[in-house]
């Protein structure tokens, strides 16, 4: 089926954000969902520790507010963690009416604990399957909706910038093939990026293949400015074992009380932080990264690091994580008997797009929410499953913005040309750039970076531009091309903020500069596509 050439409407993303604005769209408008894979496939979906909440009145609110404060090392924006917490219960409230199931016992929905959360509020669904809970629950309830229409495989390969204004957005196939619709423009009133995260930019992510920062891209490309960019939260707990994709290990097993031990079996996070394995995330990971480097201090988990969880007795392991009990089962290991190697992995980015509280971005006509924006409300370090309420609270009111707005609909002219395709050799080589990209970003700038490491990493980055922009150059285009050029301008963003805060903070720890310096740095970094980086108080 062609697209349409015009919508009230387009919402790009089909996650937790991007379907919760489209709800609130379709009560008066048009509205086309743009998703590159099939419904579903979105970092929502494989969510597992659960979705924070503070459901039991003013006191509760308070403490999440705090929490989240100081998870951020000194740069949440409060306005927006206050937006956060205090119309969070309202929208878990509302979910829940629109179909969504969490775990309950005797009618009480049950609640877990994370790291740096003061007390157990992180709902969750089947044990480990929040993610999917919700984004089934979503998906349902929009296609119930009749002026809500899916694009599935299809992905957005610019916008389109007219009048100053975004007026529209070019649409192409996402199957590896290049079947399905010709490549066509869609003129639109607004365009929601609603688009995740950016966790393939670095070769160890718990990200799935989707997650190539395309709407940062898109929007950087338009003119739209990015914040805090500097800031990726690494996971401290994927699995380590080779050859096996750096599967997430939720940390509601800490919550639950997992251990994590050395090689020499140590509990280290004894001697590291008063909370223990619930430090703040940031914290735990760094440990992480250290214990693993070898004796010498090279870089690279070369001594394993485990999970313990082998003395939680009152715990029904495979009842309360069956998806994560079931992984590790195909692998030969189960939580009850064994240690789990583990190690980080780049999860979440707390930078992106910047907005305003409603979804704002600095283009006219474009608005973000979820992953893909920065509203500030994570600052520096994300409090643990705080990422399901943001896309809930911050897609609806995005939606909320584009409707006070009212803009009339984009113009544009028809779309000029058509790309041809790759060949066969061709996209091996746009892989080869992607991975190399990849492991620079790693290697680069990962947990600890410094000066020199960043520097490295932009000339790796500059060399896979320079190769990917070859292939457009000739006027040739794939998903996976795009994919490439979508990782290249969002590795190369990180990697400027990342050299332009010479302090250490949250996720971002430079060897060279490791003490956090609120005097010149207690401000967001603001970056557009030319990597000049600024920094502003908010
Ligand atoms: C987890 O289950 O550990 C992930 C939760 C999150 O990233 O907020």
């Amino acid at each position: 089926m062609e697209h349409p050439i015009e919508v009230d409407y387009l919402v790009v993303g089909a996650g937790v954000a991007g379907l919760r604005a489209a709800v609130e769209l379709a009560g008066h408008g048009s509205v086309l969902v743009v998703t590159k894979e099939s419904l579903g496939e979105s970092n929502t979906h494989y969510a597992q520790g659960g979705i924070a909440v503070a459901m039991e009145g003013e006191q509760d609110v308070a403490l999440h507010l705090e929490d989240t404060i100081n998870a951020g090392d000194g740069l949440v924006y409060r306005p927006a963690a206050e937006v956060l917490v205090t119309e969070g219960p309202q929208r878990v409230e509302e979910l829940i009416s629109w179909g969504a199931h969490f775990d309950e016992e005797n009618g009480h929905l049950l609640r877990t604990r994370e790291g740096a959360h003061s007390l157990p509020r992180i709902l969750h669904a089947s044990g480990d399957a929040t993610g999917a809970e919700i984004s089934r629950s979503l998906v349902a309830f929009a296609r119930a909706h009749q002026r809500i229409r899916f694009a599935e495989w299809t992905m957005v390969t610019s916008l389109v910038v007219a009048e100053g204004r975004v007026a529209a957005a070019d649409l192409a196939s996402a199957r590896s093939d290049g079947t399905g619709p010709a490549p066509s423009r869609i003129r639109a009133r607004a365009v929601l990026l609603a688009s995740g995260g950016a966790g393939q930019v670095y070769s160890d992510t718990t990200n799935p293949a989707v997650a190539t920062g395309d709407g940062l891209a898109l929007a950087l490309q338009a003119g739209a400015e990015l914040a805090d960019m500097e800031f990726y939260q690494f996971h401290p707990t994927a699995l380590s074992l080779p050859g096996v994709p750096r599967f997430l290990l939720s940390e509601a097993l800490r919550g639950e009380g997992a251990w994590l031990r050395n090689d020499c079996g140590e509990r280290f996070m004894e001697r590291l932080h008063p909370l223990r394995e619930l430090a703040p995330r940031d914290v735990v990971a760094r440990a992480i990264a250290r214990e693993g480097m070898d004796p010498a201090g090279q870089p690279g988990a070369t001594r394993p690091v485990y999970l313990d969880m082998r003395h939680a007795s009152g715990v029904n392991l495979s009842e309360r994580f069956p998806g994560i009990s079931a992984f590790l089962a195909q692998h030969g290991l189960s939580l009850s008997c064994d240690l789990i190697p583990v190690r980080p992995a780049a999860h979440y980015l707390m930078g992106g797009i910047r907005t305003d509280l409603h979804g704002r971005t600095t283009l006219r006509g474009l608005y973000a929410a979820g992953e893909a924006a920065c509203t500030g409300v994570h600052g520096a370090n994300r409090l643990a499953s705080n990422s399901l309420l943001e896309g809930l609270v911050f897609g609806a009111r995005a939606a909320q913005a584009i409707l006070a707005d009212a803009l009339p609909l984009g113009v544009a002219e028809p779309l000029p040309f058509q790309p041809q395709p790759l060949t066969a050799g061709e996209e091996a080589f746009v892989e080869e750039q992607i991975a190399r990209l990849q492991a620079a970003m790693w290697a680069y700038a990962g947990l600890l970076r410094e000066e020199s490491t960043l520097r490295q990493g932009l000339v790796v980055q500059a060399a896979c531009d320079a190769a990917l922009v070859g292939l457009t150059g000739q006027g040739k285009s794939s998903r996976r091309l795009l994919e490439g050029q979508a990782l290249s301008r969002v590795a190369f963003v990180i990697l400027q903020a990342a050299l332009a805060r010479t302090e250490s903070r949250g996720a971002h720890f430079r060897n060279d500069y490791p003490q956090r310096d609120d005097a010149n740095f207690g401000k967001h970094s603001i970056a557009s596509s030319g990597g000049q980086v600024r920094f502003e108080r908010w």
